[in-house]
């Protein structure tokens, strides 16, 4: 039997990383999913597919990384693909901030993506082949009010990714960031879309399966030779 591809997306359960993963299992892959809490959401998957995996993992728990990239690597012997879609918002403007509402953002948003492509990288190192997708934001190049602590982490996964690219690349593994602008999903309900709408050039908020669609053309051949990239994926919000 042909080998299927392998993948791991964090944060599986809702929005983006639901959509990616109902993308990649309906097409040729075994997806390996993370999530924080979300157990109804999980199972629903598992129950919807035989080739996808979950694993409660908090993607800002190094050691609890390690394990779970290990049993993927111990279950499938390989893995093709890792995005590193888990992402938190906590915004405030600066005066409101407190130290948990940064460290939270940073260290799911930032130190999530270090976590996964530490121990994923050594893999696909090994194996000389491989791709990583960081899902990234448009507000690393646009500051929104409130969102100090997202920005930074946004503008830092972009230049994570710029730096792994580079060094990841002489071995075969390529490595972009895809920046979305505004998303329908659990993490932009509360914004008022009407008003927003006004700054996006197409004139509506994006879909999630719009996002998964660059993600896939991404991980694919027929993006052989794109890496270190910063996608943005707005609706012409930031031109
Ligand atoms: N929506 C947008 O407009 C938009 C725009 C730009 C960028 N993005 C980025 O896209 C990514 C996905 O956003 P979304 O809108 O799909 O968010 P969402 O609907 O709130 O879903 C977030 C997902 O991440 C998981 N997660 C959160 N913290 C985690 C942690 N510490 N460990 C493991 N999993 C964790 C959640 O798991 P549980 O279900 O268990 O909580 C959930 O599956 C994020 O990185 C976000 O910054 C979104």
């Amino acid at each position: 039997m042909l080998k299927k591809y392998i993948a791991i997306v964090t944060g599986g359960t809702r929005g983006l990383g639901a959509a990616i993963v109902h993308q990649l299992a309906s097409n040729d892959w075994n997806v390996h999913f993370t999530y924080q809490s979300d157990e109804q959401s999980a199972n629903d998957l598992l129950d919807k597919y035989e080739n996808v995996f979950a694993y409660k993992a908090d993607v800002k728990d190094y050691k609890r990384t390690r394990e779970v990239v290990e049993e993927v690597i111990s279950i499938e012997g390989k893995i093709d693909c890792l995005i590193n879609n888990a992402g938190i918002k906590r915004d405030k403007s600066l005066g409101f901030m407190n130290e948990r509402n940064w460290r939270d953002v940073i260290e799911t948003n930032l130190s999530g993506v270090f976590n996964y492509s530490k121990f994923v990288g050594k893999q696909m190192i090994k194996q000389k082949t491989g791709v990583i997708i960081n899902i990234s934001s448009i507000s690393a190049f646009i500051g929104l009010k409130g969102q100090t602590n997202y920005s930074a982490s946004k503008a830092g996964v972009n230049g994570f990714t710029k730096a792994l690219a580079k060094e990841l690349g002489p071995n075969n593994i390529r490595v972009n960031s895809v920046c979305p602008g505004f998303i329908k999903t659990e993490m932009t309900e509360q914004l008022n879309e009407t008003e927003m709408i006004q700054d996006i050039t197409l004139g509506r908020f994006g879909s999630t399966k719009e996002i998964a669609d660059v993600v896939v053309f991404l991980i694919s051949n027929k993006a052989s030779y794109i890496t270190g990239q910063t996608i943005i994926v707005d609706g012409g919000l930031a031109i």
